[in-house]
């Protein structure tokens, strides 16, 4: 198997984590014999400082030039003054869109070993498994018009989607759904705004092609209240850009913190793998980051991008092991864990896990050898 992967590791705890997730790629690829080139290039703060743009040429050839781009993270406060189209995260709208991926997968899962980290009891959080599908080119964040007038102290963004932007999304998120638990959840604002009402007509009638699997509505200011009571109800939750969004970031308290949870954004000419995280510039550089959503993202490459999906678990299975086994970073050490863990750093945590599945990977080829 070949595949050219496009690394951009960005800002901030961006090139910590993505070297742990390459590392574990590059363990796949040599156990099994597979051929994966990595090229590097530059995005967001880091590009800014080197060229002056978020997204240089050069970065967005190599990405276009790949069979994955593995994103780390892009922003750095000393952008911050910037106008919008100025700043680091231009760069990651900017490649986002030509790379053309519409559906923003995000997995978020509870991990037994961590239900102490997360603040909502474990019997809330216990074999929560829910998908978001986060359309990720429409909406707020690429409705023309939008401005920001500083005569006349008025701004403007525009929500907007065409009916077709939705029924592609919808078909994603039921397709994922009737190989789960059938069930999507699609997530608006139908009760003010006229978007919304698009959006829930679109993706009914997207439904009736779907007949094993339920669809229901939630308005999306009760959706994130639902998301905390009973995040059991949810398997596949379909929303438009800036819900996915924000509901994505609320969904990683069921994990336990933000540094867990992957994603890949499928659809386009390319698709994009990118953890949830920031690029958390107040712990940079100090081995705090979490690696494993960057670790899980390398595994969604395998799924989405190789169809190597032995590997793909392999890597999640090397995960849960190293968690049961009690090692965690800062963010999912300080609550009162029960047991024994131990804290340990960003560089400790990908070693561990690169140990744990090279052991996985060779204890299946020896049984396929007998
Ligand atoms: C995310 C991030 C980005 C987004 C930012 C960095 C532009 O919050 O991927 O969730 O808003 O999409
Ligand atoms: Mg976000």
């Amino acid at each position: 198997m070949r595949l050219k992967i496009a690394v951009l590791a960005g800002d901030g705890i961006g090139p910590e984590v993505t070297h742990e997730a390459t590392k574990i790629l590059r363990a796949v690829a040599e156990l099994g014999g597979h051929d994966f080139t990595f090229t590097e290039a530059l995005i967001g703060g880091v590009a800014i400082t080197a060229s002056g743009s978020p997204l240089p040429t050069a970065t967005l050839d190599a990405a276009l030039d790949s069979d994955a781009v593995l994103l780390g993270a892009v922003g750095d406060n000393k952008f911050n003054a910037l106008t919008p189209d100025k700043r680091p995260e231009a760069g990651l709208l900017q490649i986002r869109q030509a790379l053309g991926g519409f559906a923003n997968l995000r997995p978020s899962l509870a991990f037994q070993a961590l239900s102490a980290s997360s603040p909502l009891r474990p019997e809330v959080t216990q074999n929560v498994d829910i998908l978001f599908v986060r359309e990720l080119l429409g909406g707020l964040y690429f409705g023309q018009p939008r401005w920001w007038n500083h005569e006349t102290n008025e701004a403007i963004n525009t929500m907007r989607y065409t009916k077709a932007e939705v029924v592609r999304v919808a078909r994603i998120a039921f397709e994922l759904a009737s190989k789960r638990r059938k069930k999507v959840t699609s997530v608006d604002k139908a009760n003010v705004l006229e978007v919304s009402q698009l959006w829930r007509a679109a993706v009914s009638e997207v439904a009736q092609d779907y007949p094993d699997v339920t669809l229901e509505h939630q308005l999306v200011d009760s959706m994130a209240m639902h998301l905390m009571n009973i995040p059991r109800n949810f398997d596949v939750v379909l929303t438009e850009n800036l819900f996915g969004d924000i509901l994505s970031d609320e969904a990683g308290v069921i994990t336990g913190s933000l540094g867990m949870l992957p994603s890949a954004t499928i659809g386009g000419a390319v698709n994009l793998y990118e953890p949830v995280h920031g690029s958390a510039p107040d712990i940079a550089g100090t081995g705090k980051a979490n690696p494993l959503g960057a670790i899980l993202t390398a595994a969604m490459v395998l799924r989405h991008s190789a169809h190597l999906e032995a590997d793909a678990r392999a890597i999640e299975q090397a995960v849960h092991s190293v968690l049961d086994a009690g090692y965690r970073t800062p963010d999912i050490a300080q609550a009162a864990a029960k047991g024994n863990t131990q804290t340990i750093t960003t560089r400790e945590m990908g070693k561990l896990v690169h140990q744990a599945l090279v052991e996985s990977i060779d204890r299946r080829q020896s049984m396929h050898a007998v």
